[in-house]
């Protein structure tokens, strides 16, 4: 037995795999998949501890608020710490002491106090423990928002990386320069089917294929302006890095919505 040994390591990878692999569907058959009145109890309960952590979080910051008012952890923001507030309850209500009871004690116990096997449709059982994560995601939102804030961007800053994403894939040939001044040009270039493309392919089908260079070097728009002695070239720079002011806010309608302002 060695570690060069091919055959050996081979079948200790393939063990490997059958054993992850095996383990992945018991998880998921026992965890995920099931229908087991007692396992989704359990699952109530172990969730519900870890949104009990997140509202016990939030409580945290409601008391450090209290303890300090105006602290610098709120910066006096009153209306976050009332999203704050609005969480902390709504997740402690509905994702703590409801789970508990309805989830968790009543799914284990109901069967029992019955006599039956399980609840009837367990299916949906399943499901109305697997959407709650769901739910909880979205409510989350509210506490856990990121501070809104002024922010200053370059319009070049994120315009070029995503040209030059294009270049690569689309210019074999030019690797030049690129500035895409008009939004009817970039289209051009866009679509494989415009005349330009045909007309470069048609070039490159008939004749240069085997070639790695164009003979045939046209002068055309986007030579001109990027030519960096161009008055189009200076002009489109000067736009082009513009600081642009956005307010940021991570606060989207929907989870105002959700949060009931
Ligand atoms: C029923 C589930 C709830 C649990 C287990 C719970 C738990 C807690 C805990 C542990 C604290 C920290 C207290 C401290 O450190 O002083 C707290 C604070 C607070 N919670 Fe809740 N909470 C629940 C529901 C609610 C609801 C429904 C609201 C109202 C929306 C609410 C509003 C507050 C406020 C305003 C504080 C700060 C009060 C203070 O610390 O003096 N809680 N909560």
């Amino acid at each position: 037995v060695s570690v060069n040994n091919y055959f050996y390591c081979l079948n200790r990878i393939k063990k490997f795999l059958t054993y992850s692999n095996d383990l992945r569907r018991h998880i998921l058959k026992k965890y995920v998949y099931t229908i087991n009145h007692k396992r989704i109890a359990i699952n109530y309960l172990y969730f519900s501890m870890i949104t009990g952590l997140s509202g016990a979080a939030l409580a945290t910051m409601i008391r450090l608020e209290l303890a300090h008012p105006g602290s610098p952890f709120f910066k006096g923001d009153s209306l976050r710490y009332l999203q704050v507030v609005t969480a902390h309850g709504l997740i402690m209500v509905f994702f703590v002491v409801v789970p508990i009871f309805f989830g968790g004690f009543a799914n284990f116990l109901i069967p029992y106090h019955v006599g039956s096997k399980d609840v009837a449709y367990p299916r949906l059982n399943s499901i109305g423990f697997w959407i709650q994560p769901c739910g909880y995601i979205l409510l989350a939102k509210i506490g856990f928002l990121r501070p809104q804030f002024w922010r200053y961007y370059d319009k070049t800053s994120f315009s070029y990386p995503l040209l030059d994403k294009l270049k690569s894939s689309q210019f074999d040939e030019y690797r030049g320069e690129y500035l895409f001044f008009l939004d009817f040009i970039k289209k051009e270039l866009n679509d494989q089917h415009s005349i330009f493309w045909k007309i470069r392919k048609v070039i490159e089908i008939s004749q240069y294929r085997s070639f790695s260079f164009i003979p045939l070097k046209l002068l055309i728009w986007k030579d001109i302006i990027s030519y960096p002695e161009s008055f189009w070239y200076a002009a489109d720079r000067v736009v082009q890095s513009r600081r642009k002011k956005v307010f940021v806010s991570k606060c989207s309608a929907r989870t105002l919505t959700t949060a009931g302002w």
